[in-house]
């Protein structure tokens, strides 16, 4: 009997300090993004965003209001943004999602994998793919080939920022609306992530650069 105390009562010290190392690690990470927030320099403001969105939002109007289109929000990244814009935007369309991700950095149709596919049919279908971010341009590429394959009639692309400079000869070359340019530099909020952290903020900041790993 005493024995079984005994090795109880171990197992619970021992729970009970695994508990406090995992604590201790959450802690941790916590100062760390605090830390790296801290750092960031504020590229866009929240009144920014929504001027880039509601420039955007009209731009849309313009061209769509009278195609009844799909927009499909490219998860995770333009979650965001996908919402925000949405409200902006008072004629006939319907939302679907697609979570898509490439293979070993080539771009062909059959590099790209989709981890949730859209549920809404695409055929003969006005599709506008919405991103939070173009840099290369060879994940849109190859999710607008995808929508193609579905059946789409025209596949147009929407997208908060366009990063000038990087785009490669295999990627999307241009966006048909867009929100915000930014130069060559790695940034975070509105969608946008770091190590899967900020996308919740309310602006679009620059990543320190002595904090990318
Ligand atoms: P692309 O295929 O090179 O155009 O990659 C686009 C995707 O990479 C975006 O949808 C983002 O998820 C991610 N990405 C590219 N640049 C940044 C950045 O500066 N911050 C956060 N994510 C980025
Ligand atoms: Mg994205």
């Amino acid at each position: 009997m005493r024995k079984i105390i005994l090795c109880l009562g171990i197992l619970v010290m021992a729970t009970a300090s695994l508990n406090a190392g995992s604590d201790e690690q959450k802690s941790l990470e916590n100062e760390k993004y605090k830390n790296i927030l801290n750092q960031a320099e504020q590229l866009y403001s929240k009144e920014d965003m929504h001027k880039a969105l509601d420039k955007m939002a009209l731009e849309i109007t313009e061209k769509l209001e009278n195609k009844n289109p799909i927009f499909v929000c490219v998860l995770n990244g333009a979650i965001v943004p996908m919402g925000q814009l949405m409200t902006r935007l008072d004629f006939p369309l319907q939302i679907d999602y697609i979570h898509a991700t490439r293979y070993g950095g080539k771009i062909n149709g059959g590099d790209l994998k989709i981890l949730a596919k859209p549920k809404s049919s695409f055929e003969d279908r006005v599709v506008v793919l919405v991103e939070d971010i173009i840099d290369t341009g060879k994940t849109l590429k190859s999710v607008i080939e995808y929508c193609y394959a579905q059946g789409a009639k025209e596949v147009l692309t929407a997208s908060l920022v366009d990063k000038l400079g990087t785009r490669t000869e295999d990627g999307l070359e241009k966006v048909d609306f867009v929100g915000l340019e930014i130069p060559n530099k790695f940034i975070i909020g509105f969608g946008m992530d770091y190590e899967k952290y900020f996308r919740n903020l309310d602006g679009i900041y620059v990543m320190p650069e002595n904090e990318i790993f």
